[in-house]
């Protein structure tokens, strides 16, 4: 067998396709801003938690700071073009929450948090910025599941019978199907 060698820059994109998500912030001047974001992975179970790795550049990080709790949208293949959007823009230059609101999207309230998710997508998951380590280039930013809530046909025990969302680079995405 022959094994193409690569630069270890490489490495991140043999652990993809991953699922793809927005990450709704608090804006430190009020307002909510979306950011699409891939490099996601459940770290513990009891008590629930969730690392995203996220770079600082990212405005989502500035919002994070200022207000440290945020929603995961897990997205389905009917918000790609959204993830695309929210993937290449960043809220420093555009009101993305503004613009999705402009193409009928709503917001939906959580209970525990004052951070909003979108409505349409698969399952919300509400956090608190739990902790804020040194990942690289990007932070690994662990959040503290508060609460969260699914499609209701969509789930039992794990997804049943949807289609979901994934990324591996560049503009390519993968939409899988869960049977039921
Ligand atoms: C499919 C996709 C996945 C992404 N995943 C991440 C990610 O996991 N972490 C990250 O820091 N940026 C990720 N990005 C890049 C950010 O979404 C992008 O830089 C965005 O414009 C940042 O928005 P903000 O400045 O409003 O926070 C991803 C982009 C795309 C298109």
């Amino acid at each position: 067998m022959k094994y193409l060698s690569l630069h270890p820059s490489q490495a991140c994109y043999l652990l993809m396709p991953s699922i793809v998500t927005l990450i709704i912030t608090q804006k430190p001047g009020g307002g909510y801003n979306a950011m699409t974001a891939c490099w996601i992975m459940p770290v513990s179970r009891i008590p629930p938690r969730i690392a995203v790795a996220i770079s600082p550049r990212r405005f989502t990080y500035e919002c994070l700071k200022t207000n440290p709790e945020f929603t995961i949208c897990v997205l389905g293949p009917q918000h790609e073009e959204i993830a695309d959007y929210c993937g290449s823009v960043s809220g420093r230059d555009e009101n993305k929450i503004e613009k999705l609101e402009q193409k009928g999207i709503k917001l939906v309230k959580l209970s525990k948090i004052k951070t909003p998710g979108i409505e349409g997508c698969l399952a919300i998951i509400g956090c608190k910025l739990w902790r804020d380590y040194e990942g690289g280039d990007h932070r690994i930013i662990v959040g503290e599941v508060v609460e969260c809530m699914v499609q209701e046909d969509k789930f039992r025990d794990t997804w049943r019978d949807v289609e979901l969302l994934y990324y591996y680079g560049g503009t390519r995405y993968l939409s899988v199907r869960v049977p039921s």
